[in-house]
């Protein structure tokens, strides 16, 4: 069996962190590419990590690199390429830089690994997603971005706090855009099926979910840079369900129209929200769409019109992505 090759654009801390999960899970081969600039991080990055083989056991190449032809024949390329989050910034306002950035590494993409999926990671993520569509032209199941993974991880570990049990025991999901208005689904989250709702006061449930809305702000507080060992952790969980074929059912920023009312009806104008997502060989292979409450709907649509506020900035800033 040949071995996977993943190749993650961008070596700085998410990029780094997702070729560090990777190799330990042993998922296949990986290329760590960044900018010429910062080949020697990239290229110091990777060996470093490929002398973690003899002790934690894996077989993989790991390299670094700045040449897009390295990226050539990849099945999963990760684009963490862009700034982070300062202090007092939201993901919003990375939009002006990020956008040519992650344009331009799409550019790269559609030449060098052409037959690949891609997994965006960078903010703000749903329009960053939405750009590597447009400039890839991929098909919409190729094309997904991280950020549900995350969030919902982010939940379900401030719940296993509350509760004090394992976080093994604990289901839950979430929809809509990677913004502070993303919508966590108490109705949905169970501890073997227990409803939450059964098992915490409503009071209580409303502050973890805040807590998790904002639970990448609160890291950017404290650090002064954006997360990101979860973020990458989440990432690789989506890598491995598409190079294993797992078939598991992920919070993914993916292409929806009529899915949750996202863009009814409008033919090849839609747009990638968080929604669950069964990731398989193929990428994105089916949305596992559910009736939702009024609440839930309403929550929705504003998250969704948020994405596509950003969208339209997008747009604006890059005519040719519309
Ligand atoms: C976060 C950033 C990575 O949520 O979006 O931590």
């Amino acid at each position: 069996m040949r071995r996977a090759k993943i190749s993650i654009i961008g070596a700085g801390n998410v990029g780094a962190t997702c070729a560090h999960w990777a190799a330990a899970k042993e998922l296949g081969d990986i290329v760590l590419l960044d900018i010429p600039d910062r080949v020697g991080v990239a290229q110091g990055k990777a060996l470093d990590l490929a002398c973690c083989a003899p002790i934690e056991r894996f077989d993989a190449r790991v390299t670094g690199t700045s040449d897009y032809r390295d990226i050539a024949g990849s099945d999963v390329v990760v684009v963490t390429a862009g700034v982070p989050r300062k202090p007092g910034q939201s993901r919003d306002d990375l939009i002006q830089i990020n956008v040519g950035i992650v344009k331009s590494v799409c550019e790269k993409i559609r030449e060098f690994a052409p037959e690949s999926i891609v997994i965006v990671v960078s903010n703000p993520l749903d329009a960053m997603v939405y750009t590597a569509w447009k400039t890839t032209g991929f098909p919409t199941h190729r094309i997904m971005g991280q950020a549900g993974a995350l969030d919902v991880a982010r939940f379900r570990e401030f719940i296993a706090m509350e509760l004090g049990i394992s976080v093994e025991d604990i289901s839950a999901l979430l929809l809509g855009g990677h913004g502070d208005d993303m919508v966590p689904l108490p109705r949905l989250t169970s501890i073997h099926g227990i409803p939450l709702t059964d098992l915490l006061p409503g009071d209580k449930i409303n502050a973890l979910v805040e807590r998790a809305k904002v639970g990448g702000g609160e890291i950017v507080k404290l650090m002064g840079t954006s997360a990101f060992y979860a973020p990458a952790s989440g990432t690789i969980q989506m890598v491995e369900a598409i190079i294993k074929d797992k078939k598991r059912i992920i919070p993914t920023a993916a292409y929806c129209e009529n899915e949750f009312d996202v863009a009814p009806g409008q033919k090849g104008k839609g747009y990638f929200v968080g929604v669950p997502a069964l990731l398989g060989s193929k990428g994105v292979e089916r949305i596992v769409t559910f009736n939702l409450t009024p609440d839930e709907k309403k929550l929705m649509q504003e998250s969704v019109s948020h994405v596509k506020d950003l969208v339209s900035t997008v747009r604006k800033l890059f005519p040719d992505l519309g």
